[in-house]
């Protein structure tokens, strides 16, 4: 999916240069994980400033630089760091790294984020697998409107999360015996976490969790025909009238409790799945 106003072809060229591997998979680590770039085995990093046209990662918690390695032999290549709307970049420019990787070969994604759970009974540490969105981000569901950018538009409404990885990540849940469950992530731009009466909101609309990015990436890897995991800590729980505002701090140090559950999962896919792609027979 080449696209003519993104040098896309130019940034995977410049990843290409200093790894010149072919991942099939890639992750996005959200608010608080990025440590789990660290289980891989790195072969190279490629900080976004040495990008051409790349964006550079500004908020709480994200590194800015791409980790490329393996994961029990299966090549991977990990943004440690990803774009908000609330840090003011578009849509084209969120989605770019996932442009990227798509160019350099990656077929199957996992995203990972922060989230506030809404549903009665979610405890702070839960995983949610996400599995379908409310997208209130930028109002429209493409970079650009209609076929302006020349790509056909996707079948609307089409399924977006993978039924075969949520259930592989479920699996790994049960080993860990730790929580994971399945749920509705809802994107807001943020940066403010919500007031009472919006969290009430968005849990009327029908969220399970609620959060300020993945859907974007989710949208324009879906289009790139890859397989989707997605996954929230959930960080903070909004179920009552009472109690304090979370704060940006408190989110990275809960979720970055939970890194290593996220880790297993990641890991145990890539491992399987990464197996069964190498065997075509399976
Ligand atoms: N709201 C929006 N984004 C978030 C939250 C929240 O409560 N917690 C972590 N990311």
């Amino acid at each position: 999916m080449s696209h003519p106003h993104l040098p896309i072809d130019e940034i995977a060229a410049t990843v290409r240069s200093i790894w010149p591997d072919n991942p099939a998979f890639g992750v996005v680590l959200g608010s608080g994980l990025g440590t789990l770039a660290d289980s891989i085995t790195a072969e190279a990093t490629i900080d976004f400033d040495c990008l051409p046209h790349f964006p550079r990662a500004t908020a709480l918690g994200h590194r800015g630089r791409f980790v490329c390695g393996r994961v029990q032999g299966v090549p991977v290549i990990v943004q440690q760091g990803r774009f908000h709307a609330y840090e003011g970049h578009s849509f084209e420019h969120i989605t770019l790294p996932i442009r990227v990787m798509q160019s350099l070969g990656v077929r199957t994604l996992i995203l990972t984020n922060a989230a506030g759970g809404l549903r009665p009974g979610m405890q702070v540490g839960d995983v949610m697998l996400i599995e379908d969105h409310i997208n209130l981000l930028f109002g429209r569901s493409l970079p650009v409107h209609g076929s302006a950018i020349g790509e056909p538009r996707p079948a609307d409404g089409s399924p977006h999360y993978d039924r075969q990885l949520m259930s592989q990540a479920e699996q790994t849940g049960r080993q860990l015996s730790e929580r994971v469950t399945r749920g509705v992530y809802l994107a807001l731009s943020g940066p403010c976490y919500e007031t009472r009466a919006e969290y009430r909101m968005v849990r009327n609309l029908g969220a399970d969790a609620v959060g300020m990015s993945t859907v974007p990436e989710v949208l324009i890897a879906r289009r790139a025909g890859m397989r989707v995991l997605a996954m929230s800590v959930i960080s903070n729980v909004e179920t009552s009238d009472i109690g304090d505002p979370v704060s940006g701090e408190e989110v990275i140090r809960t979720v970055s409790s939970v890194e290593p559950v996220v880790r297993s999962i990641v890991h145990a896919i890539v491992s399987v799945s990464g197996v069964l792609s190498t065997h075509p027979g399976h």
